[in-house]
């Protein structure tokens, strides 16, 4: 299956033309390089300071998750420059055993607030924007299109605290903050935000 481009370039609310494609899973390892950039663009600085090691274990992880029901990703390219992506899945499922990683989260929330956030809902698991170009919109469309294109019509991610771009683009998306301090284990830095879009592809 090719990617699914939108028809034609879109603009930003800044004036950028920018294409946008959903990339079917087999296909995401051909722009592993390119994403990889992105992410130590985005995530290198504060309140992030991820590492190049961390980039690419970032790849790995997207590798994986290709395989995870519900998988979807964006990328937003100009002139063919991949300047931004986002991607998620169905990251808990009611039939699957819980991955480890994913314990703290579920404790910390409790089984009430677990089954009818987490569970069989849409979890956007990464977004970026290449530094150079944040602040141009390109963020506002990749993540529109990511919504569009989920496979529920409930989300949610986990955010810094402090990664105030990210949760004023959320915020202005609908999203709200459904806990507003991590598992103390992560130094409560982490903020849950959910949303229910009303749209959801199967
Ligand atoms: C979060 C991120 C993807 C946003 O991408 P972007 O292309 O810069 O976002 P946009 O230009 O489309 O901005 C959309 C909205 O977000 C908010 N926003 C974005 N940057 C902002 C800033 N510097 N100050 C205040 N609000 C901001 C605004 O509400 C903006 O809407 P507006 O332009 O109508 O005011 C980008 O900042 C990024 O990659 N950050 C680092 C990685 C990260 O934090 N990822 C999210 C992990 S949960």
């Amino acid at each position: 299956m090719a990617s699914s481009p939108l028809s034609s370039p879109v603009v930003t609310k800044r004036g950028v033309k920018v294409t946008l494609n959903l990339v079917p899973p087999e296909e995401v390892i051909s722009h592993a390089g390119r994403l990889e950039l992105v992410y130590c663009s985005a995530f290198g600085s504060a309140p992030w300071f991820e590492s190049a090691r961390q980039a690419r274990r970032f790849i790995l992880r997207l590798l994986d998750h290709t395989a995870s029901s519900g998988f979807r990703l964006v990328i937003a390219e100009i002139d063919q420059q991949l300047v931004g992506f986002a991607y998620g899945r169905i990251a808990l499922s009611r039939s699957e055993e819980l991955e480890e990683r994913y314990l703290p989260l579920v404790e910390w929330l409790g089984p009430v607030v677990s089954q009818s956030v987490l569970f069989e809902t849409f979890e956007l698991t990464e977004f970026a924007v290449a530094t150079s170009w944040q602040g141009q919109g390109i963020g506002a469309l990749v993540h529109d299109y990511l919504l569009t294109e989920a496979p529920c019509n409930k989300a949610w991610l986990i955010t810094h605290a402090l990664a105030e771009n990210a949760q004023a683009l959320y915020r202005s998306r609908g999203w709200r903050a459904t806990a507003n301090a991590g598992p103390a284990e992560e130094g409560a830095r982490r903020t849950l935000m959910s949303i229910s879009t009303g749209v959801g592809r199967s």
